[in-house]
């Protein structure tokens, strides 16, 4: 059934349960929003998106509220503004603003609001939570100075992925974010998916980097590989601010050599080399009356969920990843191929995913950070790199990906495999096991739902 409305005057038809956000996006009519993320259930907590409706005295949230027939929507007007505005004072009162060293510096949702409204003095008494940012594993950072309390990372959490290591608590102006007794994500049961850091529009949670510690390979005289994902170069157009398709995967290539890489691999070379692999454990399992079904995962972040929730089922699970494959096999490879001692090769994944960082180095032989050989850096880190060294990217002419002789298999085509993309969804599946109810062989567990994995 189809609602007829007006937006500022505008008329516009939308299916009946169209938020009033969606509706106006739909006549091109944009109305901000910090707290909302499509796909998640609706929290209206930060109320940026105010807006008027007939029959309301009050100003309503546009995320929360569908369309009626007949409703007249006003979305500029000044009260609507000076409410829109006061809201974002106050959120800025509780905000370090440290803006110019924060990683999402130009990419926070906070300061592009403030820049949009214009806001150049500071009304309200500043309170700032003073609380260093923690680093958990590596992997994520935590800095909850700058948490705008939007929810949005617990809501990722617990819904999509059905985890829980992040909560809300306390009430009104004591309500905070945290892990359940405060413990370090690495002590809950994070499964380091990533996804609270994809959520947050501000500089709260983010990729731990390591950067640096690449950098001080680079310039160590090691040999270095690098493999990469052809789908990074939609993100690091993103990184960059370019039209999307500027960046090809020959100009990543190419890129990657300029900082310092020997050699740049294909990412699906160590993903089919996993493939054949696990092709092989699964057959050995169905000879020899092993467990079934196999279950594989995209990263550690999976052998942990499952260890953490599952641990009667941890014998399903094969420990090979396409991450461990690289860092392993490919490293072993390019060694003997080159008469290099591995030890002496640092081996870096540019990866789309967060979740890719949890674990990586775990195939180091030592654990002492400064002589980590084996990262997983994400779009944003190679960014800074290659700004870093004053690459100019989008100029640089293609280059091909590197080629290495190295097992690459495919997966027979009658085994019966089950993909599933959260840890919500993996959650049935493992519950299914379980029950012994899984008809499938192979169960492959992705943590999230990016395509470009
Ligand atoms: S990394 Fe994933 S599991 Fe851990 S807190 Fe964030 S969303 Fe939850
Ligand atoms: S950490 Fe980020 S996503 Fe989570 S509540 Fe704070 S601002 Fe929102
Ligand atoms: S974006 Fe609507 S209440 Fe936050």
């Amino acid at each position: 059934m189809s609602v007829n409305l007006t937006i500022n005057g505008q008329p516009v038809t939308v299916p009946n349960g169209t938020t009033i956000l969606e509706a106006a996006k739909k006549v091109n009519i944009h109305i901000p929003t910090l707290c909302e993320n499509s796909g998640l259930c609706r929290r209206a907590i930060c109320r940026i998106c105010v807006v008027e409706c007939d029959g309301s005295s009050k100003l309503v949230a546009a995320c929360a509220n569908n369309v009626w027939e007949g409703m007249s929507v006003v979305t500029n007007n000044s009260r609507i503004l000076d409410a829109r505005k006061t809201i974002l004072e106050l959120l800025l009162a509780n905000h370090p603003q440290s803006c110019l060293s924060c990683v999402r510096n130009k990419k926070c949702k906070l300061q592009t609001l403030a820049e949009s409204f214009g806001i150049r003095t500071a009304p309200f008494e500043r309170d700032i939570t003073n609380c260093p940012p923690t680093i958990e594993s590596e992997t994520i950072v935590r800095d909850m100075g700058k948490c705008v309390k939007c929810a949005s990372c617990v809501e990722v959490c617990q819904t999509v992925q059905a985890i829980g290591a992040i909560n809300t608590s306390r009430r009104g102006h004591k309500f905070e974010i945290r892990t359940p007794y405060g413990q370090a994500l690495n002590e809950s049961f994070c499964a380091f998916c990533g996804q609270c850091a994809a959520v947050c529009p501000v500089g709260a949670i983010y990729e731990y980097d390591q950067t640096a510690k690449v950098w001080a390979n680079l310039n160590s005289g090691h040999s270095a590989i690098a493999q990469v994902s052809p789908a990074l170069s939609a993100a690091l157009d993103n990184e960059f601010g370019l039209a999307a398709g500027t960046i090809t995967a020959g100009k990543m290539a190419a890129a990657i050599k300029l900082l310092g890489f020997d050699k740049v691999f294909d990412l699906t070379i160590a993903a089919n080399a996993c493939n054949s692999k696990l092709s092989g454990e699964l057959e050995e399992r169905v000879k020899n009356g092993g467990k079934l079904p196999l279950v594989s995962g995209c990263s550690q972040g999976v052998f942990r969920f499952v260890e953490n929730f599952y641990p009667d089922l941890i014998d399903h699970l094969s420990a090979v990843t396409p991450r461990l494959i690289f860092a392993g096999k490919v490293k072993d490879s390019y060694a003997a191929a080159k008469g290099l001692n591995v030890s002496n090769i640092t081996s870096v994944s540019f990866v789309p995913c967060l979740a890719q960082k949890y674990g990586a180095g775990a195939a180091d032989d030592s654990a002492i950070a400064a002589s980590k050989t084996d990262f997983a850096l994400t779009a944003g880190e190679l960014a800074r790199m290659i700004n870093l060294a004053g690459i100019d990217i989008a100029a640089l002419p293609e280059e091909p990906f590197d080629t290495i002789n190295i097992e690459q298999g495919s997966i027979a085509k009658q085994t019966q495999k089950e993909t599933v993309r959260s840890f919500a969804e993996a959650r049935k599946v493992m519950e299914a096991i379980r029950e012994g109810k899984c008809s499938a062989q192979w169960v492959e567990i992705l943590s999230c739902h990016n395509e470009n994995c």
